[in-house]
């Protein structure tokens, strides 16, 4: 059985006293919730207050991006022996607005991936096509490129340890969930690549959902067999809105 995830991904919002004052009205609100991960993962400053305000809750801290290398002369970079100091169980990688907008390749994102493994936190690695890819019938193709790339440096031992985010580029931020159907699709082309390279640990790993995921659309994305979680950006900042997709389970019937 894979335990659900889910993850907020507050990107570049919140100030320390928001994040904070997010974290007190939210662990109360999903304090009940055993059978699935929570996961938050504030922007890095943020991320001290808020593992500070998480203690003693079972939400876990994430971080949203790391440098695969453990110090040097990296200005604005931060590492994962960094982040393992802040009490971060996971961290993002590879995120489409990392790839798009500041040109990160897949080679890369595995230098990334392997880092954090290395030093005890799990990678959310993120794959998904743009409208254009899909809409020339390359989506497979591309996920399949993402993923080989992405997870080069991953031995089959660490392989549980890995979260797949599928984010379709086209349905963040905008609105525009991908419907179940076509989510599913993707997570099992990804599943059945995760098997392929990793045996039965790619059946042990989990494949989260991103893109405009809401209170409202989470369940049904979360009845289909291959999704098992979610990585939530818009909805995720506001603490009722997330805590209502914690608990989507209470809105399948
Ligand atoms: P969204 O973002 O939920 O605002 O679409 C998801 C993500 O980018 O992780």
């Amino acid at each position: 059985m894979r335990k659900p995830i889910l993850a907020a991904n507050w990107k570049m919002h919140k100030t320390i006293g928001e994040a904070v004052a997010f974290a007190k009205a939210f662990a109360p609100l999903v304090a009940d919730v055993t059978g699935a991960e929570i996961v938050i993962a504030p922007p890095f400053p943020a991320l001290a207050a808020v593992g500070a305000a998480l203690r003693g809750t079972h939400v876990l801290l994430a971080a949203q991006n790391v440098h695969p290398e453990k110090q040097g002369a990296f200005t604005g970079e931060v590492s994962p022996p960094m982040l393992v100091d802040l009490g971060c169980a996971y961290a993002i990688v590879g995120h489409s607005e990392r790839r798009h907008i500041f040109g990160e390749a897949s080679a890369f994102v595995a230098r990334k991936a392997a880092a954090l493994l290395a030093h005890g936190v799990r990678p959310i690695v993120c794959v998904g096509e743009t409208l254009e890819e899909r809409e020339a019938k390359r989506t497979f193709a591309v996920l399949e490129e993402q993923l080989r790339g992405s997870l080069a440096e991953v031995a089959i031992e660490q392989a549980a340890d890995v979260v797949i985010a599928y984010e379709p580029v086209w349905a963040i931020g905008t609105g525009r969930t991908a419907t179940p159907a076509i989510a599913q699709e993707a997570h099992a082309m990804i599943r059945s690549w995760l098997q392929t390279s990793f045996g039965a640990a790619g059946d042990a790993m989990r494949i989260q959902y991103g893109g405009s995921v809401k209170p409202d659309n989470v369940s049904v994305l979360m009845a289909e067999p291959d999704i098992d979680g979610a990585l939530v950006g818009g909805a995720s900042l506001d603490a009722a809105s997330f805590a209502g997709i914690v608990r989507y389970q209470e809105k399948s019937k």
